[in-house]
C-alpha cells in the first residue's frame, strides 16, 4: 500500500500510551495498520473508525486518476467509439490507439465512476458519459478535456498552481514558461489547431460592446488585440460606414483575414505586437478584454502605445470584461476565483485602477458603461 500522507495522533495520545503516528499510518486510499503488536486503544479505535469517511473525502478531493482518465478517454474517443457503434471489448481495442490491457482498465474505471455502463459485455454511454461525445457538445467540455487540442494542453497548465501561489506568476508562466499569448505564437500548434481553438471561444457580451458605445460616429476602429475579427465583424456587420483595423499576432491573423475577407474594402488585418508603435489613423483605439491579462507596467505600455498612436484629440475605448461575475460558480465560488487569478494579472481590475493608469499615460475620462460583466470606458487623448 503506498502511502501518501501521515497523520499524527500524538495529540489525543491517552494516557501515554503508544505514539500512535508510528503505529498507524494513513494512504489517501486505506489506514494500514503498520504493527500489528500495538492494538490501539478503545478511544483511537473510535477515532480511527471515525476516519474511513474523512479518508473518502480527502481522497476524492486530492484524486489525480479520474480527472485524468477522462481526459485520457476524451482524447482517445472512446465516447464517440462506444457512440458510433463499437460496444465490446474486441471492437473497442480494434478502433481505439492504445494498449489493449490499459485500455480495459480505463473502460473498468470508466464503468465504475458511472460515465460507461457494462451490460451482456456491450458499453454503452450514461447520461453524464453521453455528454462526452463530440458530436453532442455544444459549449466545448470535449475540447477542454482532449489532451491533444490547444484548450486541452492549456488546461493542464493549472498543474503549476504552486508556481502561481508562491510566485504570483501565471500557471501558464509555471508550465510553458512564458505567458500564454507568445505561448500560442510559438509555433507550437499547426493553423489547424488554432482554428479549432479560435473557434471554441467567445466573445463574452458581444452585444453590450457593439451596443453599449457610439460607433456610428466612428470613422476607423483600430481593434487592438482583436484575435480572429469577431469584435470587429460584428461591428462591421452592424455599423455599414464603418472601417477597422485588427491587430494582433501572427497565431490569430491568419485566420481573422480569412474570417474578415468579406469585408476587405473597409477592413485590415495587421500582424504586430501591441508593444511595438501602433499604426496612426484609428478614429478609436480598441482594447477589448486585453489589460487584464498584463500587470500594471505593462497595462501601461499598452496604453501609451494607443495614445501616440491615436495622437491629440483621439479616442481609447478600454473595454474590460470582469469575469469573477461571468462564471461565478455558485457551487465553489472561490474555485473560480482562484483559478482566475492564476491565470491572468487582473482578472478583475477596478474601474478607478484603470482610469488611474489611463490618466498616467495622457488620458482623459469622458464616459463609462457597464453591464453586469463588461465594462466600457471611453477617453480621449490630452
Ligand atoms: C483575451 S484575448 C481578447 C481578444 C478580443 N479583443 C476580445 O475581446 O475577445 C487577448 C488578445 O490579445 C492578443 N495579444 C496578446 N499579446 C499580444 C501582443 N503582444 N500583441 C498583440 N496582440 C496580443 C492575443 O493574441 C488575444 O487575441
Amino acid at each position: 500500500m503506498s502511502i501518501q500522507t501521515e497523520i499524527s495522533f500524538s495529540n489525543m495520545k491517552p494516557g501515554g500510551l503508544h505514539d500512535y503516528s508510528s503505529t498507524y499510518r494513513i494512504s489517501t486510499f486505506c489506514v494500514d495498520q503498520v504493527d500489528e503488536n500495538v492494538p490501539p486503544s478503545p478511544e483511537q479505535a473510535r477515532a480511527l473508525a471515525a476516519l474511513p469517511q474523512d479518508i473518502a473525502t480527502l481522497s476524492s478531493l486530492t484524486d489525480l486518476v479520474t480527472p485524468m482518465a477522462l481526459r485520457v478517454a476524451v482524447t482517445l474517443r472512446i465516447f464517440d467509439f462506444i457512440d458510433s457503434g463499437h460496444r465490446t471489448l474486441p471492437s473497442l481495442i480494434d478502433a481505439v490507439d492504445a494498449h489493449a490491457q490499459m485500455l480495459e482498465k480505463l473502460l473498468d474505471h470508466l464503468c465504475f465512476i458511472d460515465v460507461l455502463r457494462l451490460t451482456d459485455d456491450r458499453y454503452e454511454l450514461t447520461t453524464v458519459g453521453s455528454l462526452l461525445v463530440r458530436k453532442n457538445d455544444a459549449i466545448g467540455t470535449t475540447a477542454a478535456l482532449d489532451l491533444a487540442s490547444v484548450a486541452g494542453k492549456l488546461e493542464m497548465a493549472v498543474t503549476e498552481l504552486l508556481h502561481a501561489v508562491r510566485t504570483g506568476e501565471t500557471v501558464c508562466q509555471g508550465f510553458f514558461g512564458e505567458d500564454v499569448w507568445r505561448h500560442l505564437n510559438s509555433g507550437s500548434y499547426t493553423d489547424a489547431d488554432m482554428e479549432v481553438f479560435a473557434t471554441g471561444s467567445r466573445v463574452p457580451d458581444l452585444d453590450f460592446l457593439v451596443e453599449g458605445f457610439d460607433w456610428a460616429n466612428v470613422g476607423h476602429v483600430v481593434d487592438v488585440g482583436g484575435n480572429t475579427g469577431t469584435v470587429v465583424q460584428a461591428l462591421l456587420d452592424r455599423y455599414v460606414t464603418l472601417h477597422a483595423t485588427v491587430i494582433d499576432l501572427q497565431c490569430f491573423t491568419g485566420l481573422a483575414r480569412q474570417l474578415l475577407a468579406r469585408f476587405s474594402a473597409r477592413c485590415k488585418v495587421r500582424t504586430q505586437s501591441f508593444f511595438d508603435p501602433l499604426p496612426e489613423g484609428g478614429d478609436v483605439y480598441l482594447l477589448s478584454a486585453i489589460l487584464s491579462d498584463w500587470p500594471a507596467q505593462d497595462a501601461s505600455r499598452i496604453l501609451r502605445n494607443c495614445v501616440h498612436a491615436a495622437g491629440s484629440g483621439g479616442r481609447v475605448v478600454v473595454s474590460e470584461l470582469h469575469l469573477n461575475g461571468y462564471f461565478l460558480d455558485p457551487a465553489q465560488p472561490t474555485r473560480t476565483d482562484l483559478l482566475l487569478a492564476a491565470s491572468m494579472h487582473a482578472p478583475d481590475r477596478p474601474i478607478e485602477e484603470i482610469m488611474e493608469l489611463a490618466d498616467a499615460v495622457g488620458l482623459k475620462h469622458v464616459a463609462t458603461t457597464k453591464s453586469r460583466i463588461r465594462s466600457i470606458l471611453e477617453f480621449r487623448c490630452r
